[in-house]
């Protein structure tokens, strides 16, 4: 027995309890996030408060509202006005934001609702435990909606965000440049509302209300003008210059965000007109931007570089050795069908459907047995690339949770003797020399959630 240890049992009850768990965890001057109530976030805080120094903890820290007398710019980037919900959002809606504010609300991570997305405030405790620094490079092979580049921006972390999905890479691309938009078309954009919503719904096409349609038949190939494919030309395209005066490709592609988001809500949902969750959407967009702008200009802070791009994460065109950090989540096993989830963004945007199908990992295969061995391929091809591309010591986390029914049911075994897919991630790595170092669990709150747990998993490349 070590000394700690006798020291912790000989102590009394009010020696104990008068000097409070969090003195001993912390070192004094730090003061919690005060939504913090997760053994796993408390975990995260107390790495990041041994791995940064002060400044650092300042500059960067995720869990963290105060360091000494000093405000941390995490408290800054979420503080103010909660993220801005249209009026008639659910109280549900609305508990759930100011119950996140520190977790999800800051930023544009809040724009565009997305499967699967990460907490961006656990990405950057995350970021930081991994030992990352300014002017260092990141690469999240499965991006999804971008909050890791997003996030690894704002710290002053480079970035290379990669997704299968050309929609996802618009997205990303939108939130990212949003960072930095002008003002002055928002302005305008707003006093024009109804106009633009119609100039997009000619050129991208209207969702059936209340029928989310799976139908892959039409295409509009409206991708965003920053896209690499972008092929834009559109009848009217003059007026929307006209509305909101400029022809800036990133103001064109954040209100195509806004109202490919709206159209999403519309295909759900019959209660709202398009028109009126467009002008909501909308209003929250530009909310959005101005608030994390203010913040930017008054902490001078510089926004680092980030390379968005569709590619496979199967075989990434990334040199040997040259990444710093990896962090990512890759679906988990065949739960969530993505292509479906999109498939009118992904029509808006010309993509075919059938082609990508065949590089989405978890989609490949006919039969549930055959989606489980096609899925194990692949993840084993994505961490041998993870493997290839970090550089020696550094570490590649990857966030997974397992499905035990569907698991038991593709490998035809009781779901008490499933071998959950964190475990069968770990016996992939292990060969590329990826050795976990720590794996935290995050137990999945709500009642629809057939998952229980999310698990952490640092590796590091040996
Ligand atoms: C769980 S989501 C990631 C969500 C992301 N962490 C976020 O914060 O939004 C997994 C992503 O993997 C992408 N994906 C699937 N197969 C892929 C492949 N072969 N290469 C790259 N991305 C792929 C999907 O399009 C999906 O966006």
């Amino acid at each position: 027995m070590n000394s700690d240890k006798v020291q912790a049992v000989n102590q009394s009850p009010a020696d104990v309890l008068s000097d409070g768990m969090f003195r001993r965890l912390f070192k004094e001057g730090l003061v919690l996030s005060p939504q913090l109530n997760e053994v796993y976030e408390l975990a995260l805080a107390y790495y990041e408060s041994k791995i940064l120094n002060e400044d650092e903890l300042v500059d960067n820290g995720a869990y963290f509202i105060k360091v000494g007398d000093r405000l941390t710019r995490h408290y800054l980037m979420c503080t103010g006005e909660p993220l801005r919900l249209p009026k008639y959002s659910s109280s549900r809606l609305k508990s759930f934001f100011e119950k996140n504010q520190f977790r999800t609300g800051y930023a544009t991570h809040g724009l565009f609702p997305y499967r699967g997305k990460f907490h961006p405030q656990m990405i950057k405790a995350l970021i930081n435990i991994m030992g990352l620094k300014p002017g260092d490079t990141i690469l999240d092979p499965m991006m999804g909606s971008g909050t890791v580049p997003i996030e690894a921006s704002l710290m002053g972390v480079k970035s290379i965000g990669v997704d299968a999905s050309p929609f996802c890479r618009f997205m990303t691309q939108a939130k990212y440049n949003a960072l930095m938009l002008h003002q002055k078309p928002l302005d305008l954009a707003l006093k024009n509302t109804r106009e633009i919503f119609e100039f997009y719904s000619r050129a991208a096409g209207s969702p059936v209300a209340g029928s989310k349609s799976r139908n892959n038949s039409w295409k509009k190939d409206f991708s965003g003008i920053n896209e690499p494919t972008a092929s834009f030309k559109s009848d009217g395209m003059d007026c929307l210059v006209e509305l909101i005066g400029t022809n800036v490709p990133d103001v064109i592609d954040f209100l195509l965000l806004a109202y490919l988001d709206s159209a999403g809500y519309a295909e759900r949902s019959k209660r709202r007109t398009s028109f009126d969750q467009f002008q909501a959407i909308l209003e929250r967009y530009i909310f959005v931007v101005k608030k994390i702008q203010y913040v930017l200009k008054d902490s001078e802070s510089i926004l680092a570089k980030a390379d968005i791009m569709q590619a496979d994460a199967r075989s990434l065109g990334i040199e040997n050795s040259s990444i710093d950090g990896i962090l990512f989540s890759p679906p988990y096993s065949f739960a969530i069908d993505y292509l479906a989830n999109d498939s009118f963004h992904l029509n808006v945007m010309g993509a075919n459907i059938d082609a990508l199908k065949e590089t989405m990992v978890g989609l490949r295969g006919k039969s549930i047995q055959e989606k489980y061995v096609l899925y194990i391929e692949d993840m084993e091809k994505i961490l041998a690339e993870c493997a290839r591309v970090l550089k020696p010591e550094k570490f590649c986390t990857m966030i997974i949770g397992t499905n035990d029914n569907q698991l038991s049911k593709a490998l035809d075994v009781p779901k008490e003797e499933v071998t959950g897919l964190h475990k069968i991630m770990i016996d992939l790595a292990r060969p590329h020399h990826l050795v976990p170092v720590r794996v935290l669990t995050r137990q999945i709150s709500g009642i629809a959630n057939t998952m229980r747990n999310e698990y952490i998993i640092i590796l590091q490349k040996g």
